[in-house]
C-alpha cells in the first residue's frame, strides 16, 4: 500500500526565491563561510588530537562540537551550494530523509553536548578544588557518548516514519534543505501524529538543554562577580558574554523553528532563522571556543613550528 502510494521520487528546493544575481551573492557569502567553518574545526580537531596540553575534557568536548559542526554542516551547505548553481534544483527522496536525519541527529546531539560543556565549565569555576575528581575521564567518555547516542537514536523513530509517509502530489520544498516540516506539508495523509513526535523530542532535548545551560552559565556569573581583580572579572565576562551570544544564537533561531505546537509562522522566518543555524553559528563556534583561547593558540604556534601540521605526523 505504502509503495503503491508514493510516487514521488524527488523533491525539488526552492530555496531563496531570487534572480539570478541574488544567488550568486548568496552563494558566494555562503561557500566563504562554509570554507572558514570547516577550516576551523578541522584545526581545533587536529590541534586537541595533536597537542598534549589540550588532552583534557573540556578540548574533547570543543573536539566532539566541532566535529558535530562538520557533519551538519556538510550534510546540508554542499548541497544548497550546487543548487544555487544548477537550474533543476532537485534532490532525490532517498538524499532528503539522509539530509533529515544526519541534521537532526548531529543537531540534537550538539545541544546535548552545548549543555555537557556549560556543566564541565561551571564544574571548572565554581567548583575547582573538586573538579578534577569528579570530571574524570571516564565521565568525560560517558557525557560524550550519551550525547551521540542521544542524538543518533532519538531521531532514528520519526525519520523512519518520515519516509513511510505517502508522497504523491506537489514536490517542491519551500527550503534550502531538507527540514522536518515543509516535507511533512507535503504529505499526502495526516502528519500530526508526526508533528507532536517531533514538536515533544525538540522540546525536551531544546528547553532541557537549555535548562541546563542557563543555570550553570547563571553560576558562573554569580562566581566571576566576586572575583576580587577587576582586569580578572572583566576578562572572564568577555569569555562569558562571547559564549551567551553564541548559545543565545542557536538556542533561540532553533527554538524558534522548532518549538512551536501550531507551527504558525511562516516557512520563510524559518529559512532566515536556519541560516543562523547552518552557516552563522558553524562559522563562530570555533572562534569563540577555542581559537581566542590562550592555551589553544599556544598549541597552534607550537604545532605550526613544528611543521608537522598537515596531520599525518602526529
Ligand atoms: C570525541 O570524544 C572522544 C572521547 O573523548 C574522543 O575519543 C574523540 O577523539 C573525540 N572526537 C573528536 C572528533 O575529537
Amino acid at each position: 500500500m505504502r509503495n503503491q502510494t508514493r510516487n514521488v521520487t524527488e523533491f525539488i528546493l526552492l530555496g531563496f526565491a531570487g534572480t539570478k544575481r541574488v544567488e550568486l551573492v548568496l552563494f558566494t557569502l555562503f561557500f566563504i563561510s562554509y570554507v572558514f567553518a570547516l577550516v576551523g574545526n578541522f584545526i581545533i580537531i587536529a590541534l586537541v588530537w595533536c597537542e598534549r596540553t589540550l588532552h583534557s575534557p573540556m578540548y574533547m568536548f570543543i573536539a566532539n562540537l566541532s566535529f558535530l559542526e562538520t557533519l551538519y554542516t556538510t550534510a546540508v551547505i554542499p548541497k544548497m551550494l550546487v543548487n544555487f548553481m544548477s537550474q533543476r534544483k532537485s534532490i532525490a527522496f532517498h538524499s532528503c530523509i539522509l539530509q533529515v536525519y544526519i541534521y537532526f541527529s548531529a543537531g540534537s546531539s550538539e545541544f546535548f553536548l552545548l549543555a555537557v560543556m556549560s556543566f564541565d565549565r561551571y564544574l571548572a569555576i565554581c567548583n575547582p578544588l573538586r573538579y578534577t575528581a569528579i570530571m574524570t575521564l571516564r565521565l568525560c567518555l560517558l557525557l560524550i557518548a550519551a550525547s551521540w547516542m542521544w542524538g543518533f537514536f532519538a531521531v532514528l523513530p520519526p525519520t523512519i516514519l518520515v519516509s513511510q509517509l505517502p508522497f504523491c502530489g506537489p514536490n517542491s520544498i519551500n527550503h534550502f534543505f531538507c527540514d522536518v516540516d515543509p516535507i511533512l506539508k507535503l504529505a499526502s495523509s495526516d502528519v500530526r501524529k508526526i508533528e507532536m513526535i517531533n514538536f515533544v523530542n525538540s522540546a525536551l532535548l531544546l528547553l532541557g538543554s537549555l535548562l541546563l545551560t542557563s543555570v550553570s552559565y547563571i553560576s558562573i556569573i554569580g562566581t566571576v562577580l566576586r572575583i576580587p581583580s577587576a582586569k580578572g572579572r572583566q576578562k572572564a565576562f568577555s569569555t562569558c558574554a562571547s559564549h551567551l551570544i553564541v548559545v543565545t544564537l542557536f538556542y533561540g533561531s532553533s527554538i524558534f523553528i522548532y518549538v512551536q505546537p501550531q507551527k504558525n509562522h511562516s516557512l520563510d522566518l524559518n529559512k532566515v532563522a536556519s541560516i543562523l543555524n547552518t552557516v552563522i553559528t558553524p562559522l563562530l563556534n570555533p572562534f569563540i571556543y577555542s581559537l581566542r583561547n590562550k592555551k589553544v593558540k599556544e598549541a597552534l604556534r607550537h604545532l605550526t613550528r613544528r611543521k608537522i601540521f598537515p596531520l599525518i605526523n602526529c
